[in-house]
């Protein structure tokens, strides 16, 4: 072959790097067996596919160092790998992320012309919601949220809401969550329950005022930022709440679809859903046929679907970032309307095998998709838009619904 086209051909290859971080402790941080899948699946699809970390990633040269996967004898090899052209953001812990020497990779990768790279940030539970209450379209489907200042506020909110959750704004996995209530006690008089979730069951407390109340709060936060979220009653099954996660990626054509949705029960004593607090996962169908039967449920599903893809558009559109992948956790109320309780940059492994499958396929087509295109300039606008301050509007929750039912024809 004439070397000059050979060279050409060499180029146009799809080169895609999964992006993590080196602490020191092992070879890389981040889910190993993750990245072999997706190795493998690159395999499959003609494209080259390696790790490497944000030390590694230098973009003068046309080389830099990667980690391939050497299936024969199950071990890493470390070598010279091509600049990629798409860059996959896995670092897999905020605190790694911010490091000013992390910063400054991924600033000059998205600065880089020829780079694609996709994720560059994890999200913050307050930012999620200010970006969200922009749109009349996914405004509704969020809980009512404000920022946790002080014991008023917290009055003046349980006055409006029956119970309230409280979510540190950078937390995961049902870290520091509490979920606070005011009930009648036993002589009457008012007090406000405040559970705190452990390692797998939650704590309970009882509180006769509000200062009690906040001291037990004040202390439990240790200073980080929280949100306070209006509780939304989930829809049950056999006495247990669940929840549903959606996988949300960009496709071959670079448009938004969903790579499947799962449900989480919660343990019996959580008042959360996650699988390491005593949850676990179980099949959206069923869990929802109990309340509103298999008709109803289908609904539910195609409607959870249309309105992920809604909220996903919104937060990319917000945020000005490009995004090929996030999960979220959607709750179904005792009614059948669905609200967003937040959406994560770096998602968690889907155990669920057909929606593991086509994860990882999607996020190779959709690599694919991006290194056939020309970068496009970033959108100046998002970073005023995010400075500016959102009002709580007054809402009507079923105003979504009701259009998508209408859209679908159902
Ligand atoms: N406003 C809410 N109403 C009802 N349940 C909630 C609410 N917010 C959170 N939860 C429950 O707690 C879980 C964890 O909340 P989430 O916002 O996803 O935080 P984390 O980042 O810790 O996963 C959710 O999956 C859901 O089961
Ligand atoms: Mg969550």
């Amino acid at each position: 072959m004439d070397a000059s086209l050979h060279e050409k051909e060499k180029k146009q290859k799809t080169t895609l790097a999964i992006l993590t971080y080196d602490d020191g402790k092992r070879i890389f941080r981040g889910n190993r067996k993750n990245f072999v899948d997706l190795i493998k699946t690159g395999e499959d699809h003609g494209v080259d596919v390696y790790v490497t970390t944000t030390d590694e990633l230098k973009l003068s040269g046309s080389q830099i160092v990667g980690y391939t996967y050497d299936e024969v004898h199950k071990k890493w090899k470390k070598g010279l790998v091509p600049l990629p052209n798409v860059v996959y953001n896995r670092i897999p812990f905020r605190k790694f992320e911010l490091l000013p020497e992390v910063q400054q990779t991924i600033q000059s990768c998205l600065k880089h012309g020829k780079i694609h790279f996709f994720n560059p940030a994890f999200y913050n539970k307050w930012t999620l919601f200010e970006w969200l209450s922009k749109s009349k379209d996914t405004k509704a489907i969020v809980p009512v949220t404000q920022k946790l200042t002080n014991s008023d506020e917290l009055e003046k909110m349980l006055q409006k809401h029956k119970s309230l959750y409280l979510k540190p704004v950078r937390g995961k996995a049902g870290k520091g969550i509490m979920k606070v209530s005011y009930r009648n006690g036993k002589n009457q008089t008012g007090e406000y329950q405040l559970s705190i979730q452990e390692k797998t069951r939650s704590h309970i407390s009882r509180h006769s005022s509000v200062q009690q109340l906040w001291s037990q709060i004040r202390e439990m936060s240790s200073g980080k930022d929280y949100i306070m979220q209006q509780a939304i009653q989930l829809a049950h099954y056999k006495q247990r709440p669940f929840d549903l996660r959606a996988l949300i990626q960009k496709n071959a054509k670079g448009e938004w679809s969903v790579a499947g949705v799962g449900a989480r029960l919660a343990g019996k004593r959580s008042i959360t859903t996650h699988v390491p607090r005593g949850g676990s996962i179980d099949n959206p169908l069923k869990l929802l046929s109990a309340t509103f039967g298999l008709g109803g449920s289908r609904k539910i599903i195609k409607q959870t679907k249309q309105t992920a893809i809604i909220l996903a558009k919104q937060i990319e559109k917000a945020s000005g970032q490009t995004i090929g992948e996030m999960s979220m956790d959607l709750g179904v109320d005792t009614s059948g309307n669905i609200w967003f309780f937040e959406a994560n940059a770096k998602p968690m492994k889907f155990d669920e095998p057909h929606i593991r499958k086509r994860s990882l396929q999607n996020l190779i087509r959709y690599s694919l998709f991006l290194s056939g295109n020309k970068k496009a300039k970033r959108s100046p606008e998002t970073a005023a838009a995010r400075k500016k301050t959102v009002n709580l509007r007054s809402r009507k929750p079923n105003a979504l619904t009701q259009k998508i039912l209408a859209a679908i024809k159902i």
